[in-house]
């Protein structure tokens, strides 16, 4: 293997697969560090957790693109916040939630929350039951599938276009288009047009849905979209509501789907864990955080630092890039003792960072964790077991398994399951 200094987070194929040994071999030099971009990167839970919870000093302007895109201006002083402002729109032109900062961030957050209510949740759940019943049913008639792509994708884009009141007739249409993107930072398909033609075209169909829903409200979810309100009272540009709801495909598409076979993957390898699940559904949101401690699906994420700080003791001057690893921070084994190890039951395993935390923390995060846990459940409760496909990943010891070449995303391209019926 390569030296540290000789090994780059965002362009070496190897780290970008599997990051682990990457981080696990910066550990010796603390918790925080600079690679050779001039990136700070963010190993320690602690170190993560003080940049996740401080919007004062760090933006959200490079949370997606971190520092693959270059600054478009040469950071002056100590304080950059003016030259943030300046520039904004060059670094995050797509204008997403999960790029502003501050009040205005607040604020576009806030017209999501209708979505998100204990009652909206539950109707969605009935629909995953639904269709993840009938989608483990044919899996299993089959005796094989392949999770990520036949199986994860679709069921995670349709609860979002359920959640967010996509009518019926729509619903396939999305599907489709959704499913022909690269995961985002995928290094290989950054030139692909596809991501973001998904985007613009669902952006078509929900001005169209939330323009009808102003002119003609219905008794609907996008209805209710179409008429909330910013927290001041006032009503946001069409163009704001259609950009939050997008959103939520872009981000809660990929990262589900990931996670799914992240889950599956722990299962097929263990047998015995995957019979004590059998036995014992009531375990499997344990189990979940700790998959998702383990092998969250989303690596990190970037702030840029408005002003001179510190972190962690270390000096961190206006307009440094920083990493926040999630994959490393779950792992450190300052937060938890044996880190490496699965265990289900760890105490205050929620704390994990896989949602982060803070202003930004996943507003998606308690839907995720229904839906995978619905189609695990569907899945244990119609097999009496499943396999990993040796024919499509070779034999134990000598498995061929690959992870998207992504510095966001943690997961598996495929993965292919035999499934026996009880
Ligand atoms: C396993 C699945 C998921 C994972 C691991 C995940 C992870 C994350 C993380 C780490 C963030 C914070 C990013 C940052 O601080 O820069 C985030 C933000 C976000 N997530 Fe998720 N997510 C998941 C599923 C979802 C789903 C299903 C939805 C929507 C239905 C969703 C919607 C969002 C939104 C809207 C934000 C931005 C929040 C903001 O900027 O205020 N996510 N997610």
């Amino acid at each position: 293997m390569q030296a540290l200094e000789q090994r780059d987070y965002f362009t070496d194929l190897s780290v970008l697969r599997d990051p682990y040994q990457y981080f696990e071999d910066m550990r010796p030099g603390g918790p925080v560090q600079w690679d050779s971009n001039g990136v700070l990167i963010v190993t320690g839970f602690e170190e993560a957790l003080e940049i996740l919870r401080n919007s004062e000093d760090f933006s959200s302007v490079i949370s997606t693109s971190g520092p693959v895109v270059p600054l478009p201006f040469e950071p002056e002083g100590d304080d950059i916040n003016a030259q943030i402002e300046a520039h904004r729109d060059e670094m995050a032109p797509t204008q997403l939630l999960v790029t502003y900062d501050g009040s205005h961030h607040l604020a576009a957050r806030s017209l999501l929350n209708s979505l998100f209510t204990p009652s909206r949740l539950r109707a969605n759940e009935e629909f995953m039951e639904d269709y993840a019943g009938q989608l483990v049913r044919d899996a299993v008639a089959a005796g094989e599938c392949e999770l990520i792509n036949q199986i994860a994708t679709p069921y995670v884009t349709l609860v979002i276009a359920d959640l967010l009141g996509v009518p019926e007739e729509d619903r396939e249409t999305f599907r489709k288009v959704i499913d022909a993107g690269p995961p985002p930072g995928d290094m290989e398909a950054a030139d692909q047009p596809s991501a973001s033609y998904a985007l613009t075209f669902m952006a078509e169909y929900f001005a169209r849905y939330i323009q009808q829903r102003r002119d003609h409200p219905q008794q609907d979810v996008l209805t209710e979209l179409a008429h909330a309100k910013f927290p001041d009272g006032s009503t946001p540009d069409l163009m704001e509501v259609v950009k939050g709801a997008m959103f939520l495909f872009a981000a809660g598409q990929d990262t589900s789907a990931k996670l799914l076979g992240n889950a599956m993957r722990f299962l097929v390898e263990d047998q015995a864990l995957q019979q004590r699940l059998r036995e014992n559904p009531s375990l499997i949101p344990a189990f979940l955080e700790e998959a998702l401690r383990l092998e969250g699906s989303t690596k990190g994420t970037f702030r840029l630092a408005r002003r001179r700080t510190t972190v962690g003791g270390t000096d961190v001057p206006a307009g440094t890039r920083i990493m926040v690893s999630f994959a490393a921070a779950n792992r450190d084994a300052n937060r938890w003792p044996n880190p490496i190890s699965f265990e289900i039951g760890r105490s205050k395993i929620k704390e994990h960072l896989a949602f982060g935390r803070g202003a930004h923390v996943c507003i998606g995060a308690p839907l995720a964790r229904v839906e995978v846990r619905v189609l695990l459940e569907r899945f244990l409760e119609k097999t009496s077991r499943i396999e990993l496909s040796e024919a499509v990943h070779g034999p134990v010891g000598n498995r061929k398994l690959n992870y998207e070449p992504s510095y966001i995303i943690r997961g598996l391209e495929r993965l292919n399951i035999v499934l026996t019926p009880p």
